[in-house]
Protein backbone atom coordinates (compact mmCIF):
# COMPACT_ATOMS: atom_id res chain seq x y z
CA UNK A 1 0.00 0.00 0.00
CA UNK A 2 3.26 2.35 0.69
CA UNK A 3 4.65 1.35 -3.00
CA UNK A 4 3.87 4.70 -4.59
CA UNK A 5 4.71 6.97 -1.56
CA UNK A 6 7.73 8.59 -1.07
CA UNK A 7 10.15 6.99 1.25
CA UNK A 8 10.58 9.48 3.67
CA UNK A 9 6.73 9.37 4.13
CA UNK A 10 7.64 5.74 4.33
CA UNK A 11 9.38 5.93 7.28
CA UNK A 12 6.75 8.39 8.54
CA UNK A 13 4.42 5.91 8.33
CA UNK A 14 5.99 3.28 9.85
CA UNK A 15 7.44 5.18 12.75
CA UNK A 16 3.58 6.54 13.78
CA UNK A 17 2.41 2.61 13.26
CA UNK A 18 5.85 1.62 15.89
CA UNK A 19 4.63 4.32 17.73
CA UNK A 20 0.74 3.59 18.06
CA UNK A 21 1.86 -0.08 18.99
CA UNK A 22 4.34 1.29 21.92
CA UNK A 23 1.19 3.57 22.96
CA UNK A 24 -0.86 0.91 23.34
CA UNK A 25 1.22 -1.52 25.06
CA UNK A 26 1.61 0.92 27.85
CA UNK A 27 -1.80 1.66 28.13
CA UNK A 28 -2.45 -2.08 28.42
CA UNK A 29 -0.12 -2.54 31.04
CA UNK A 30 -1.63 0.61 33.04
CA UNK A 31 -5.24 -1.13 32.67
CA UNK A 32 -3.73 -4.24 33.64
CA UNK A 33 -5.39 -7.48 36.58
CA UNK A 34 -7.46 -5.41 38.92
CA UNK A 35 -4.75 -2.28 39.54
CA UNK A 36 -4.86 1.24 39.38
CA UNK A 37 -2.66 3.98 39.20
CA UNK A 38 -1.02 5.92 41.65
CA UNK A 39 -0.97 9.90 41.59
CA UNK A 40 1.76 11.01 43.45
CA UNK A 41 2.84 14.32 41.55
CA UNK A 42 2.14 16.60 43.91
CA UNK A 43 3.49 20.23 42.79
CA UNK A 44 5.95 21.63 45.42
CA UNK A 45 3.00 24.08 46.48
CA UNK A 46 0.65 20.95 46.89
CA UNK A 47 2.98 19.26 48.53
CA UNK A 48 3.52 21.77 51.12
CA UNK A 49 0.05 22.48 51.79
CA UNK A 50 -0.22 18.70 52.60
CA UNK A 51 2.64 18.70 54.76
CA UNK A 52 1.36 21.90 56.43
CA UNK A 53 -1.89 19.85 57.61
CA UNK A 54 -0.31 17.30 59.18
CA UNK A 55 2.58 19.56 60.76
CA UNK A 56 5.70 18.11 58.10
CA UNK A 57 8.16 20.68 57.59
CA UNK A 58 8.10 22.14 54.03
CA UNK A 59 11.47 21.66 52.57
CA UNK A 60 12.40 19.43 49.53
CA UNK A 61 14.26 16.76 51.93
CA UNK A 62 10.75 16.08 53.29
CA UNK A 63 9.26 16.05 50.33
CA UNK A 64 12.56 13.87 49.27
CA UNK A 65 12.12 11.32 51.91
CA UNK A 66 8.10 11.31 51.74
CA UNK A 67 8.48 10.24 48.16
CA UNK A 68 10.86 7.56 48.97
CA UNK A 69 8.29 6.28 51.50
CA UNK A 70 6.09 5.85 48.71
CA UNK A 71 8.51 3.88 46.38
CA UNK A 72 10.17 1.64 48.67
CA UNK A 73 6.17 0.15 49.98
CA UNK A 74 6.83 -3.32 49.78
CA UNK A 75 4.79 -4.70 47.44
CA UNK A 76 3.29 -1.56 45.85
CA UNK A 77 4.01 -2.95 42.48
CA UNK A 78 1.44 -5.79 42.80
CA UNK A 79 -1.58 -3.25 43.48
CA UNK A 80 -0.57 0.03 41.49
CA UNK A 81 0.45 -0.70 37.61
CA UNK A 82 1.85 3.26 37.17
CA UNK A 83 3.20 6.23 39.64
CA UNK A 84 2.29 9.77 38.41
CA UNK A 85 5.34 12.10 39.33
CA UNK A 86 6.23 15.75 39.48
CA UNK A 87 9.27 16.84 37.73
CA UNK A 88 11.36 16.72 41.24
CA UNK A 89 10.50 14.24 42.00
CA UNK A 90 11.63 12.17 38.63
CA UNK A 91 15.09 13.34 38.90
CA UNK A 92 15.45 12.51 42.83
CA UNK A 93 17.43 9.30 44.25
CA UNK A 94 16.76 7.49 47.76
CA UNK A 95 19.34 8.19 50.55
CA UNK A 96 20.89 5.15 49.44
CA UNK A 97 21.14 7.24 45.83
CA UNK A 98 19.06 4.55 43.28
CA UNK A 99 16.93 6.93 41.46
CA UNK A 100 13.13 6.70 42.00
CA UNK A 101 11.91 5.99 38.41
CA UNK A 102 14.65 2.99 38.54
CA UNK A 103 12.90 2.02 41.94
CA UNK A 104 9.18 2.11 40.51
CA UNK A 105 10.51 -0.09 37.20
CA UNK A 106 12.25 -2.46 39.14
CA UNK A 107 8.47 -2.71 41.18
CA UNK A 108 6.96 -3.32 37.63
CA UNK A 109 5.69 -0.08 38.01
CA UNK A 110 5.11 2.32 34.70
CA UNK A 111 6.35 5.92 35.62
CA UNK A 112 4.36 8.85 34.32
CA UNK A 113 4.96 12.42 34.99
CA UNK A 114 2.91 15.68 35.16
CA UNK A 115 3.64 17.91 32.48
CA UNK A 116 1.01 21.29 33.02
CA UNK A 117 2.32 23.99 34.76
CA UNK A 118 -0.14 24.61 37.10
CA UNK A 119 -3.52 26.78 36.17
CA UNK A 120 -3.51 30.22 36.33
CA UNK A 121 -6.83 32.45 36.36
CA UNK A 122 -8.75 32.96 32.88
CA UNK A 123 -8.45 36.60 31.95
CA UNK A 124 -11.81 38.18 31.55
CA UNK A 125 -13.42 35.47 33.64
CA UNK A 126 -13.59 35.86 37.56
CA UNK A 127 -13.46 32.74 39.08
CA UNK A 128 -12.02 30.55 36.43
CA UNK A 129 -8.55 29.17 35.40
CA UNK A 130 -7.17 28.06 32.80
CA UNK A 131 -3.99 25.67 32.33
CA UNK A 132 -0.35 26.33 31.81
CA UNK A 133 2.14 24.54 30.32
CA UNK A 134 1.89 24.26 26.28
CA UNK A 135 4.84 26.08 25.63
CA UNK A 136 8.25 23.81 24.95
CA UNK A 137 6.11 20.94 25.56
CA UNK A 138 7.44 18.74 22.47
CA UNK A 139 11.03 18.92 24.20
CA UNK A 140 9.90 18.49 27.62
CA UNK A 141 7.94 15.35 26.71
CA UNK A 142 10.97 13.98 24.50
CA UNK A 143 13.46 14.60 27.63
CA UNK A 144 10.83 12.90 29.80
CA UNK A 145 11.10 9.78 27.70
CA UNK A 146 14.64 9.63 27.53
CA UNK A 147 14.60 9.72 31.39
CA UNK A 148 11.93 6.56 31.33
CA UNK A 149 8.71 8.32 31.59
CA UNK A 150 6.00 6.19 29.05
CA UNK A 151 2.81 8.54 30.20
CA UNK A 152 2.09 11.91 31.08
CA UNK A 153 -0.87 13.72 32.75
CA UNK A 154 -2.16 17.38 32.29
CA UNK A 155 -4.97 18.46 34.61
CA UNK A 156 -7.48 21.41 33.85
CA UNK A 157 -9.69 23.18 36.55
CA UNK A 158 -13.40 23.47 35.80
CA UNK A 159 -15.50 25.26 38.73
CA UNK A 160 -18.99 25.24 39.54
CA UNK A 161 -20.49 28.63 40.77
CA UNK A 162 -22.83 31.38 39.95
CA UNK A 163 -22.47 32.06 36.37
CA UNK A 164 -19.43 29.45 35.67
CA UNK A 165 -18.49 27.15 33.58
CA UNK A 166 -18.51 29.79 30.91
CA UNK A 167 -18.50 27.73 27.61
CA UNK A 168 -15.16 29.67 26.92
CA UNK A 169 -13.85 27.94 30.12
CA UNK A 170 -14.29 24.71 28.94
CA UNK A 171 -13.25 24.93 25.04
CA UNK A 172 -10.21 26.69 25.98
CA UNK A 173 -9.31 23.91 28.94
CA UNK A 174 -10.70 21.41 26.22
CA UNK A 175 -8.50 22.56 23.28
CA UNK A 176 -5.43 22.69 25.46
CA UNK A 177 -5.81 19.03 26.81
CA UNK A 178 -6.15 18.02 22.96
CA UNK A 179 -3.66 19.66 21.98
CA UNK A 180 -1.57 18.40 25.17
CA UNK A 181 -2.65 14.84 24.19
CA UNK A 182 -1.68 14.88 19.93
CA UNK A 183 2.38 16.25 21.69
CA UNK A 184 2.59 13.14 23.77
CA UNK A 185 1.06 10.49 21.30
CA UNK A 186 3.74 11.67 18.90
CA UNK A 187 6.34 11.75 21.79
CA UNK A 188 5.49 8.08 22.64
CA UNK A 189 4.12 8.98 25.97
CA UNK A 190 0.32 8.12 26.70
CA UNK A 191 -1.91 11.15 27.46
CA UNK A 192 -3.87 10.74 30.81
CA UNK A 193 -6.46 13.11 30.13
CA UNK A 194 -7.52 14.90 33.16
CA UNK A 195 -10.40 17.38 33.57
CA UNK A 196 -11.89 17.58 36.43
CA UNK A 197 -15.30 19.22 38.12
CA UNK A 198 -13.86 20.37 41.28
CA UNK A 199 -16.28 19.41 44.43
CA UNK A 200 -16.29 23.13 45.51
CA UNK A 201 -19.45 24.81 46.33
CA UNK A 202 -22.88 23.97 47.59
CA UNK A 203 -24.34 23.11 44.39
CA UNK A 204 -26.37 19.88 43.36
CA UNK A 205 -25.36 16.33 42.13
CA UNK A 206 -27.39 17.30 39.14
CA UNK A 207 -25.53 20.18 38.37
CA UNK A 208 -22.19 18.60 38.89
CA UNK A 209 -23.64 15.66 36.14
CA UNK A 210 -24.83 18.69 33.88
CA UNK A 211 -21.01 20.23 33.72
CA UNK A 212 -19.29 16.95 34.08
CA UNK A 213 -21.35 15.59 30.49
CA UNK A 214 -20.73 19.10 28.74
CA UNK A 215 -16.86 18.81 29.66
CA UNK A 216 -16.38 15.65 28.11
CA UNK A 217 -19.01 16.22 24.88
CA UNK A 218 -16.72 19.27 24.48
CA UNK A 219 -13.28 17.07 25.06
CA UNK A 220 -13.87 14.74 22.63
CA UNK A 221 -14.97 17.30 19.95
CA UNK A 222 -11.76 18.86 20.59
CA UNK A 223 -9.58 15.30 20.25
CA UNK A 224 -11.33 14.55 17.42
CA UNK A 225 -10.39 17.69 16.35
CA UNK A 226 -6.48 17.27 16.95
CA UNK A 227 -6.14 13.45 15.46
CA UNK A 228 -5.91 12.23 18.74
CA UNK A 229 -5.87 8.07 18.87
CA UNK A 230 -8.71 7.17 21.49
CA UNK A 231 -7.39 3.84 21.80
CA UNK A 232 -4.02 5.74 22.85
CA UNK A 233 -5.05 7.64 25.56
CA UNK A 234 -6.60 6.96 29.39
CA UNK A 235 -9.29 9.64 30.53
CA UNK A 236 -8.92 10.37 34.14
CA UNK A 237 -12.09 12.63 35.26
CA UNK A 238 -14.08 13.39 38.18
CA UNK A 239 -16.62 11.10 39.89
CA UNK A 240 -20.15 13.00 39.56
CA UNK A 241 -20.67 14.34 42.57
CA UNK A 242 -22.86 16.76 45.18
CA UNK A 243 -21.01 19.55 46.15
CA UNK A 244 -18.64 19.88 49.09
CA UNK A 245 -21.16 21.76 50.85
CA UNK A 246 -24.26 20.75 49.00
CA UNK A 247 -27.00 19.93 52.06
CA UNK A 248 -28.13 17.43 49.81
CA UNK A 249 -25.28 14.58 50.48
CA UNK A 250 -25.95 11.55 47.76
CA UNK A 251 -25.64 7.67 48.42
CA UNK A 252 -23.19 5.47 47.07
CA UNK A 253 -25.61 3.68 44.97
CA UNK A 254 -26.44 7.52 43.52
CA UNK A 255 -23.36 8.52 42.73
CA UNK A 256 -22.19 5.67 41.22
CA UNK A 257 -25.15 5.47 38.74
CA UNK A 258 -24.98 8.98 38.10
CA UNK A 259 -21.29 8.70 37.08
CA UNK A 260 -21.64 5.50 35.06
CA UNK A 261 -24.62 7.36 33.46
CA UNK A 262 -22.98 10.39 32.72
CA UNK A 263 -19.77 8.61 31.45
CA UNK A 264 -21.74 6.13 28.84
CA UNK A 265 -23.37 8.99 27.28
CA UNK A 266 -20.05 10.92 26.81
CA UNK A 267 -17.13 8.91 26.51
CA UNK A 268 -16.78 6.87 23.29
CA UNK A 269 -16.62 3.03 23.71
CA UNK A 270 -12.70 3.33 22.13
CA UNK A 271 -11.49 4.51 24.96
CA UNK A 272 -9.66 1.74 26.93
CA UNK A 273 -9.74 3.39 30.30
CA UNK A 274 -11.20 5.63 32.51
CA UNK A 275 -8.80 5.87 36.05
CA UNK A 276 -11.01 8.31 38.85
CA UNK A 277 -9.32 11.69 40.63
CA UNK A 278 -10.35 11.52 44.10
CA UNK A 279 -11.00 15.20 43.83
CA UNK A 280 -11.76 15.84 48.05
CA UNK A 281 -13.40 12.58 48.85
CA UNK A 282 -12.26 10.48 52.00
CA UNK A 283 -10.41 7.73 50.95
CA UNK A 284 -12.97 5.34 52.26
CA UNK A 285 -15.96 7.16 50.07
CA UNK A 286 -13.91 7.29 46.95
CA UNK A 287 -13.16 3.20 47.25
CA UNK A 288 -16.79 3.10 48.05
CA UNK A 289 -18.15 4.50 44.93
CA UNK A 290 -15.53 3.19 42.90
CA UNK A 291 -16.51 -0.12 43.96
CA UNK A 292 -20.63 0.14 43.69
CA UNK A 293 -20.06 1.30 40.00
CA UNK A 294 -18.31 -1.87 39.08
CA UNK A 295 -21.18 -3.73 41.34
CA UNK A 296 -24.12 -2.61 39.81
CA UNK A 297 -22.25 -2.14 35.96
CA UNK A 298 -19.84 -4.43 35.72
CA UNK A 299 -20.88 -6.21 32.55
CA UNK A 300 -22.22 -2.79 30.54
CA UNK A 301 -18.89 -0.90 31.11
CA UNK A 302 -17.02 -0.46 27.74
CA UNK A 303 -14.07 0.58 29.25
CA UNK A 304 -11.81 0.06 32.23
CA UNK A 305 -13.09 1.52 35.18
CA UNK A 306 -10.21 2.45 37.90
CA UNK A 307 -8.00 4.58 40.15
CA UNK A 308 -5.51 6.67 39.59
CA UNK A 309 -5.88 8.91 43.50
CA UNK A 310 -3.81 11.16 44.88
CA UNK A 311 -5.49 11.93 47.83
CA UNK A 312 -7.18 8.81 48.70
CA UNK A 313 -4.59 6.46 48.68
CA UNK A 314 -1.80 8.92 50.53
CA UNK A 315 -3.66 10.46 53.17
CA UNK A 316 -3.54 7.64 55.72
CA UNK A 317 -0.12 7.08 54.57
CA UNK A 318 0.74 10.85 55.44
CA UNK A 319 -1.18 10.99 58.32
CA UNK A 320 0.88 8.51 59.64
CA UNK A 321 4.26 9.40 58.26
CA UNK A 322 4.70 12.86 60.49
CA UNK A 323 8.09 13.63 58.75
CA UNK A 324 9.19 10.71 61.11
CA UNK A 325 12.08 8.22 60.49
CA UNK A 326 10.35 5.54 63.03
CA UNK A 327 6.86 5.79 61.50
CA UNK A 328 7.80 4.96 57.69
CA UNK A 329 6.55 1.11 58.60
CA UNK A 330 3.73 1.78 59.45
CA UNK A 331 2.84 4.69 56.63
CA UNK A 332 3.83 2.37 53.75
CA UNK A 333 1.28 -0.31 55.53
CA UNK A 334 -1.47 2.07 55.25
CA UNK A 335 -0.38 2.76 51.69
CA UNK A 336 -0.17 -0.27 50.92
CA UNK A 337 -3.88 -0.85 52.25
CA UNK A 338 -5.30 2.14 50.40
CA UNK A 339 -4.19 -0.03 47.04
CA UNK A 340 -5.17 -2.93 48.06
CA UNK A 341 -8.96 -2.04 49.26
CA UNK A 342 -9.37 -0.21 45.69
CA UNK A 343 -7.81 -3.23 43.85
CA UNK A 344 -11.06 -4.86 45.83
CA UNK A 345 -13.00 -1.94 44.54
CA UNK A 346 -12.08 -2.32 41.26
CA UNK A 347 -13.33 -6.14 41.30
CA UNK A 348 -16.43 -5.01 42.66
CA UNK A 349 -15.65 -7.38 46.20
CA UNK A 350 -14.68 -3.99 48.70
CA UNK A 351 -16.83 -3.33 51.71
CA UNK A 352 -16.41 -1.51 54.53
CA UNK A 353 -15.55 -3.59 56.75
CA UNK A 354 -12.27 -4.93 55.22
CA UNK A 355 -11.22 -1.42 56.22
CA UNK A 356 -11.06 -2.52 60.30
CA UNK A 357 -9.80 -6.19 59.05
CA UNK A 358 -7.10 -5.07 56.80
CA UNK A 359 -5.97 -2.68 59.79
P1 LIG B 1 -6.78 13.55 44.00
O1 LIG B 1 -7.06 12.08 43.92
O2 LIG B 1 -6.20 13.97 45.31
O3 LIG B 1 -7.92 14.38 43.55
O4 LIG B 1 -5.62 13.84 42.95
C1 LIG B 1 -5.66 13.27 41.71
C2 LIG B 1 -4.85 14.06 40.79
O5 LIG B 1 -4.01 13.52 40.13
C3 LIG B 1 -5.10 15.50 40.67
O6 LIG B 1 -4.47 16.00 39.54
Amino acid sequence: MLTHQHPALHIAVTGTVMNTKELINTVNALLAGSKGLLAMDESTPTCNKRFEEVGIPQTIEYRRAYRELIVTTPGLGDCISGAILFDETIHQATKDGVLFIDLLKQAGIIPGIKVDEGTTDLSGSPGEKITEGLDGLPTRLTEYYALGARFAKWRAVISIGPHIPTSECIEANMHELAVYAAMCQEAGLVPIVEPEVLMDGPHDLKKCYDVTEKVLHVLFENLDKQNVNLKALILKPNMVLPGLNCPRQASVATVAEATVTCLLNSVPAEVPGIVFLSGGQSPEMATAHLNAMHVKFEDKLPWVLTFSFARAIQAPALETWKGKDENVPAAQQKLHQRACLNNAARRGEYTPNMENNMA
